[in-house]
């Protein structure tokens, strides 16, 4: 997929196929994070860790776990067993390092949707995996930093489909 199409067609998948990411699909979404842009010198404070399939993922899922009210529960990585982690350092009283991760996780998905793959933006879950030293300790994060915010990617259940509706769902006005 090219160009224009990427925002077309870049949706949050919610089902994900068993399907494992080729290690050349990873590395070309780790290139787009690491493309990403950061505030003046955050550079040096971001990290970006992956998780492949395999145990840790595994472990990692688990620790995010949610339960829904009815008392089912949840994977809020939808299955997904790819995973990537922005975390900061030195953090800011404004908050900038949001600000960071959010455009490092955008390149994440688009470059995901650019490779005919499904994501997905993580952050409801982070509250609950950060409660738990043990499993962040599996990630390898270097110490003094937290996570920011996360993106899970993998094969879509369903292929992805073009966007509608986009023009009435933001508001916004044009001046001249
Ligand atoms: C900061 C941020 C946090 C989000 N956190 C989650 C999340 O934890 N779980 C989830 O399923 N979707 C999450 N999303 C995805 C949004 O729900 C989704 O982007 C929104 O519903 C619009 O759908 P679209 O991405 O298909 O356009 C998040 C998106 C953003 C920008």
């Amino acid at each position: 997929m090219k160009g224009e199409d990427i925002f077309k067609y870049r949706k949050t998948v919610r089902q994900y196929l068993p399907d494992v990411v080729s290690d050349e699909d990873v590395e070309k979404i780790l290139d787009a994070a690491l493309a990403a842009p950061l505030a003046a010198g955050d550079d040096k404070t971001t990290h970006i860790t992956v998780v492949k399939p395999g145990e840790i993922m595994e472990k990692i899922r688990a620790a995010c776990q949610l339960t829904r009210k009815n008392g089912e529960k949840m994977d809020p990585l939808y299955g997904a067993s790819t995973m990537f982690f922005v975390s900061s350092t030195d953090l800011s009283e404004d908050c900038i390092e949001f600000c960071n991760a959010g455009c490092v996780i955008e390149n994440i998905l688009l470059q995901a949707t650019a490779l005919d793959l499904g994501s997905t933006y993580i952050w409801g879950c982070l509250k609950k995996l950060k409660k738990n030293p043990e499993a962040v300790a599996l990630l390898n994060i270097p110490e003094g930093y937290e996570i920011m915010s996360a993106a899970v990617v993998g094969y879509p259940a369903e292929p992805l489909s073009e966007r509608v509706g986009d023009r009435e769902r933001i508001s916004h006005n044009i001046i001249k």
